[in-house]
């Protein structure tokens, strides 16, 4: 196994679900983990129940000042960052129609699914480019895949379509920096957002762990599921 003891990585959206377990396989691999978190109090219990090094940070990705903020704690504290992980998502849904629009429900998908990726990865591209090996993973969705899209989820899978082009735009211009960017879908998995019969979710955050901890020659500017490729 190895190793990756003076890394640091940052989840969004890590208090539950995917984006918690991906923090508990980081932390067994060595890294420092930060779970960011919208609530500090839900973070702090999240780190109770995990082994390693890890600690809560104040990130709502749908808050225009959180993420330059964040990114100046974790310069200050850290002095670096290795992996980003942009995993908080919301509003899968999935009973409507695009032709009855939400008007709220569409614009606060896309203010977190889209936009929040956006501000974060901007906001700590400077230190993933630093350090010369950076990792960067939008965790996307086969549901924002254009080769299979249909009707439903209209909130949902336009901003994670809208979430694949943008990973493809930061992929180009980070391109020979050493920041490998990728879109990873976790599968169907069974947390809050996934409901029951999902599979496990340690089998979902397998998958951005593979992209997160990915060798230099490895790919940038992909979508992928479980390290297998996906048609855009
Ligand atoms: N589950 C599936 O079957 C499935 C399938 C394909 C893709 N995905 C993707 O996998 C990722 C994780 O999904 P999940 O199933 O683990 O979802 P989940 O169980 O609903 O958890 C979502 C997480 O995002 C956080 N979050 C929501 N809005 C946020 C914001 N503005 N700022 C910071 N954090 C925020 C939530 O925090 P709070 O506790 O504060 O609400 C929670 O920790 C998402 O990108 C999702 O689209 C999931």
């Amino acid at each position: 196994m190895t190793t990756h003891p003076n890394k640091v990585a940052l989840i969004t959206g890590a208090n539950r679900g995917i984006g918690l377990e991906t923090g508990r396989q980081l932390a067994k691999l060595g890294f420092t983990v930060l779970l960011g978190v919208r609530d500090l109090a839900k973070g702090e219990a999240a780190v109770r129940g995990l082994d390693g090094h890890v600690e809560a940070i104040a990130l709502d990705v749908a808050a225009p000042e959180a993420a330059m903020q964040a990114a100046a704690e974790v310069e200050r504290r850290f002095g670096r960052l290795d992996v980003l992980i942009n995993n908080a998502a919301i509003h899968y849904d999935s009973g409507a129609r695009a032709l009855r629009p939400d008007w709220t429900v569409i614009r606060e998908a896309f203010e977190t699914n889209v936009f929040g990726v956006w501000r974060t990865a901007s906001a700590f591209a400077p230190l993933l480019v630093a350090g010369g090996h950076g990792r960067l993973v939008n965790v996307s969705s086969e549901g924002g895949s254009l080769a299979s899209m249909g009707a439903g989820a209209p909130a949902y899978s336009t901003s994670k379509a809208t979430l694949n082009a943008l990973t493809c735009v930061l992929a180009g211009e980070l391109r020979g920096s050493g920041v490998l960017v990728n879109a990873i879908c976790p599968g169907w998995v069974a947390t809050d957002m996934g409901g029951a019969g999902g599979r496990p979710v340690a089998q979902g955050a397998a998958g951005i762990v593979w992209a997160a901890t990915l060798p230099d020659d490895g790919p940038t500017g992909g979508f992928f599921r479980d390290g297998k490729r996906l048609p855009w």
